[in-house]
């Protein structure tokens, strides 16, 4: 099997959680569990089926349950190796088995851009994905990430995940604006922050999933803060779009707004009637 080209997804799971309090309060929102698995194990999932292996997570208080979470738990394993419950343990260990996790700590709530510089660390200089846990994606055939890094082995930029969003709900995601290169690709040639309605440039809005080619961190590091004074990545990936090199990619599947309540309450519903299998 040939090298995968992108091998390493990050996490930024720093962030408060606040539309989740009072659950989040000393626990991150990205330990949720949809049904029986924290949001993140989903993610980790979908990076996994698209061949990464290196799972680099940023974190802040709280950090402890999301590295017990990928770690043996040996008391638990002991007490229930050889029974039929060992099978509740089988794909987290087939995960531990093939990832290998490593953290790192964002000291100040700076935004997204900022935490995805702080991962810098972690990743290198290489192309590099990235899962927003809280959003939750599903498909039935092949993952988003799947689908986004064969879009990178043949364009090799950074490509951001989109979906059509209500015109009334522009303002709580980047928005962009480009040019349809082929049927649900778009090259991207604009894109805001969190617009009003009547200011966004369409309703094409930037999910939870990008795959960001490494010189994005000296662009977030030059960088200024943009909307609530916090790092974007929306104003760093600007950069590299106004260089014709961001693609928006319309993806296959359903996506799960799992940090808010009404989003999370109805992958709860979708993902138990139909994904749990008991
Ligand atoms: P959100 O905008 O969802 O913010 O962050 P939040 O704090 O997690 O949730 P609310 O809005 O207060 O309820 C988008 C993603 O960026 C990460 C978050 O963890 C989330 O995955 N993030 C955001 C950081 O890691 N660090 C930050 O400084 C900001």
């Amino acid at each position: 099997m040939s090298e995968a080209l992108i091998k390493k997804c990050l996490f930024p799971a720093a962030g408060y959680g606040t539309r989740f309090l009072p659950a989040t309060k000393s626990m991150p929102k990205e330990m949720l569990p949809v049904v029986n698995k924290p949001l993140i194990q989903y993610g980790v999932e979908e990076a996994l089926d698209a061949v990464m292996t290196g799972m680099a997570i940023v974190t802040v208080r709280g950090k402890r349950s999301i590295e017990d979470h990928f770690y043996i738990n040996y008391e638990l394993e002991d007490q229930i190796a050889g029974s039929d419950k060992e099978s509740y343990l089988k794909e987290i260990r087939r995960i531990m088995n093939q990832a290998v996790f490593s953290y790192t700590r964002q000291i100040e709530m700076k935004g997204l851009g900022h935490a995805i510089l702080t991962g810098e660390t972690l990743i290198g200089d290489q192309p590099f994905a990235v899962v927003l846990a809280d959003d939750l994606c599903y498909s039935t055939d092949k993952g988003v990430l799947s689908q986004m890094v064969e879009l990178y082995k043949y364009y090799r930029c950074s490509i951001v995940a989109i979906e059509e969003v209500p015109r009334n709900e522009t303002n709580k995601y980047g928005v962009i604006a480009g040019d349809e290169i082929s049927p649900g690709l778009i090259r991207i040639t604009n894109m805001v922050e969190k617009p009003k309605p009547e200011e966004a440039p369409s309703n094409l809005a930037i999910i939870g999933r990008y795959i960001l080619t490494p010189d994005i961190f000296d662009i977030i590091r030059q960088t200024p803060p943009g909307r609530n004074n916090e790092v974007q990545i929306t104003d760093a990936l600007l950069v590299q779009a106004k260089q014709g090199r961001v693609l928006g990619y319309k993806f296959k599947g359903r996506r799960f707004d799992c940090g808010s309540v009404p989003g999370f309450m109805e992958a709860t519903r979708f993902f138990f009637d139909n994904v749990y299998q008991d």
